[in-house]
């Protein structure tokens, strides 16, 4: 059982949806993301639905996963996007989203994303999220230059603890996101002061892969409060952006469910009366995809097992990269009564620290079978990278019994498309 419904055994095949994994294999070859449709409107309905009596926009966090068949299908669904680069922001509406739902947030804007943002479709995105003062100063004086007013909500950091793992908690003080919630009003007001500015919301995202709503529910009263008092010093607030986080379940955690996060909003937020905006990313993909692989090799070593993939740390850097824990399941369904033993499961790419697995116990697998990675649809192919000159894995995916590559497999020319012999240029004068 994969506890999965979009990824289960059917006649001893582990499939996606209708479509055996073993028949995508043979077609496209190892390593390849497989996602499938079901579980992504699955995912965006469930929370949408949860959230049907508030006006909720949900604007997917394109980091998780930026294929442009997934962001259309999640476009079409009704999502807007949550970007954080001028590539983001044209990829989003490359898939049909409408800059009136994409909002642009980031430490680090430059000058030329903020007038791509700022001129977006006609009338411009629907907010640049805000992370210091500099960029308050930038930002005004790009959209000053185009004589327009660019909306702006402010990150506020709140100093609440996500207890999530250290590299991807973002709301406390020590972190480099957001404005501290003590200086708030003394921004707020300076942003006003800001002829190329219009405040126009709060926003706050304090990390991410969250499996408690307490934190959340912290966060969301302090940001209740402070749009009280925001209106109160005469800023017209109009959106609470309350950023993604929401955890999913990778190994046998309990995640939170949609309903109860819904609740909160409805207690600490609706009654602000304001438009709600939530950045959802692995949310809405984490669980709807998966990294398929082959074993190339299984090596017995002097002191363990070791299952040697053909997919590496360049595909999938979580667990390198957080110690993340992913699902590793036989493409073939093992013998109800087959013993598990430990072995260590690891990619090719020249490092200790390509590996997936230690001493993770499984059924017997012999070379050349496949093997499932799950939850392997967010931060594993936008984070990939062709390390080891190994070329991106292409994506598939699935619609019952149908399935499309999205992204094919780049060959060495596309690889090298870039380069180029140098042609030295001169700095001498004359
Ligand atoms: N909004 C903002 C401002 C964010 O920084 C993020 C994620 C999100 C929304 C979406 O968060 P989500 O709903 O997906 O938790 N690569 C890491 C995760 C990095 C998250 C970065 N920011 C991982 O693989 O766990």
């Amino acid at each position: 059982m994969t506890g999965l419904p979009w990824f289960a055994y059917r006649d001893g095949a582990l499939c996606a949806e209708a479509v055996p994994l073993s028949r995508i294999a043979e077609a496209v070859g190892t390593p390849a993301y497989v996602y499938s449709t079901a579980a992504l409107t699955d995912r965006y309905e469930s929370l949408a639905k949860a959230c049907a009596d508030m006006p909720v926009l949900i604007a997917y966090a394109t980091k998780a996963n930026a294929n442009l068949a997934l962001l259309r299908h999640l476009g079409s669904l009704g999502a807007g996007a949550d970007v954080v680069s001028g590539g983001e922001l044209q990829l989003a509406m490359k898939a049909g989203i409408a800059p009136s739902k994409i909002i642009f947030a980031g430490v680090g804007k430059t000058r030329e994303e903020m007038m791509l943002a700022l001129k977006a479709g006609n009338t411009g995105i629907a907010q640049f999220n805000v992370e210091s003062e500099p960029e308050l100063h930038l930002l005004s004086e790009v959209a000053s230059s185009l004589g327009v007013r660019a909306p702006v909500a402010l990150r506020i950091n709140p100093d609440v603890d996500a207890k999530t793992h250290k590299k991807i908690t973002t709301g406390k003080a020590e972190n480099k996101f957001g404005i501290s919630y003590r200086r708030a009003l003394e921004v707020y007001a300076e942003a006003a002061r800001l002829p190329g500015l219009k405040v126009t919301g709060v926003h706050v995202h304090i990390g991410s892969q969250l499996l408690e709503l307490a934190p959340f529910e912290q966060t969301f009263q302090l940001i209740a409060e402070l749009v009280g008092e925001l209106r109160a010093a005469g800023h017209d607030i109009r959106r609470v952006d309350l950023g993604g986080g929401l955890g999913i379940r990778y190994d046998d955690e309990t995640a939170p469910d949609a309903a109860d996060y819904a609740a909160l909003l409805r207690r600490y937020i609706a009654p602000l009366n304001c438009e709600i905006a939530l950045e959802p990313g692995r949310y809405l993909v984490g669980n709807a995809g998966l990294l398929l692989t082959r074993v190339n090799f299984v090596k017995r070593a002097e002191e363990k097992t070791f299952l040697i993939l053909d997919a590496g740390m360049n595909d999938l850097v979580r667990p390198a990269m957080y110690e993340a824990f992913h699902r590793i399941l036989p493409v073939k369904a093992p013998n109800s009564d087959a013993a598990l033993a430990p072995v260590d499961i690891v990619g090719p790419v020249c490092e200790t620290g390509d590996t997936f697995a230690e001493a993770r116990p499984m059924p017997p697998v012999k070379h050349g079978e496949f093997l499932a990675i799950l939850s392997a649809g967010a931060y594993s192919s936008s984070m990939a990278s062709m390390y080891n000159a190994r070329p991106l894995a292409p994506e598939v995916l699935v619609r019952g019994a149908e399935f499309a590559i999205v992204r094919r497999r780049p060959s060495i020319e596309d690889m090298t498309a870039l380069e180029m012999p140098p042609t030295w240029r001169s700095e001498a004068k004359g």
